[in-house]
């Protein structure tokens, strides 16, 4: 007999044939409260779950008995108890590497966006407000020659290096739970503490998972350290920044301008006061959107679904213990 997968995301057509020809998929097409209730009344019968951007906890999983596998198009699995779902032995997938690129290159953007002021001086054009040459009250900062600062030296802070370095001549500095030698090899990157990479950094780019120890790594302290043309851009979670801090830094000059992909609550409100200020450049978790990579995590996390409903170890498993549980 099929197993019973619940769709919280659609999938494209050769994606739904693909799942449909080794499972009965019940499509949940979206997350508003009607969604909500399918989801609850579909999850008895789930043996597995694919979908993204939704808090899978223990209230709603209790509902799921039979589950056995959730694989989620995200590379963050910041919506997940990990600990709850390998003492389920629930086996959890994600969809990493198919998105480094693209996620770096959204981190691009908002550097150039930002120090370039791309944004602000396209709505002057826009709106009718460019009647003469630009002048010093418009200028943006250079990016080519300035110090890259990452923070969280995994794949998709690999590949700004790799930006940065090559297609920017900038000098990169990094800071993670640990040195990387191949890296400052291939980037001639530089390992700093924290504190040194905040004070050094003309981007501070943050490129991290959010967990326990990362909520909150950047607030009121952390700020004060950086320089007033310093731009920080954040394309990791929202919550690995204190916001309120962040908007207390720009009203007073601490930096210069922020990029920012995510928030600590999405969609932002549109009253928050970051959206007043023309130093922001503001985008709606758009790391990974385009076509062709949410496609290839769509892929990717179907493969993984239908190997652990296989009974097989699937790609890209994340809680590693409950396989070998
Ligand atoms: C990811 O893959 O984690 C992206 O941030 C989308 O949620």
């Amino acid at each position: 007999m099929k197993k019973q997968v619940v769709l919280y995301k659609k999938l494209s057509p050769l994606l739904m044939a693909r799942l449909h020809e080794q499972a009965e998929v019940t499509l949940i097409e979206n997350l508003d409260a009607d969604g909500l209730a399918r989801l609850r009344d579909a999850l008895p019968r789930a043996h597995g779950l694919l979908g993204a951007s939704l808090k899978l906890d223990a209230e709603l999983l209790d509902l799921a008995p039979d589950l056995e596998a959730i694989a989620s198009v995200s590379v963050g699995v910041d919506n997940y108890d990990i600990d709850y779902l390998t003492e389920r032995r629930i086996l959890l997938s994600n969809t990493p590497d198919v998105l480094t690129e693209t996620t770096a290159d959204t981190g691009f953007a908002l550097i150039l966006a930002t120090a370039r002021r791309v944004v602000e001086l396209a709505n002057m054009v826009r709106e009718g407000r460019w009647q003469r040459n630009l002048g010093p009250a418009h200028f943006g900062s250079d990016v080519h020659g300035k110090t890259l600062g990452i923070i969280g030296m995994g794949r998709i802070g690999e590949a700004l290096a790799q930006r940065g370095h090559f297609g920017f001549g900038m000098p990169v500095i990094y800071h993670s739970h640990s040195p990387k030698p191949a890296v400052e090899q291939r980037f001639n990157a530089q390992y700093r503490s924290l504190g040194e990479l905040l004070q050094q950094a003309d981007f501070i780019c943050l490129t991290l998972p959010l967990t326990a120890q990362t909520e909150r790594l950047i607030g009121t302290e952390e700020f004060a350290l950086m320089r007033p043309q310093s731009i920080f851009i954040n394309i990791s979670r929202g919550k690995v920044v204190d916001e309120a801090a962040l908007t207390e830094a720009l009203r007073a000059g601490q930096i210069r301008a922020a990029g920012l992909d995510v928030f600590e609550r999405e969609p932002l409100d549109l009253d928050s006061p970051l959206l007043q200020m023309d130093n922001v450049v503001a985008t709606p978790h758009m790391g990974s959107a385009t076509h062709e990579t949410r496609e290839a995590m769509a892929r990717c996390a179907v493969e993984n679904l239908l190997a652990a409903l296989a009974g097989e170890r699937p790609a890209n498993l994340v809680n590693v213990r409950a396989w070998k549980a």
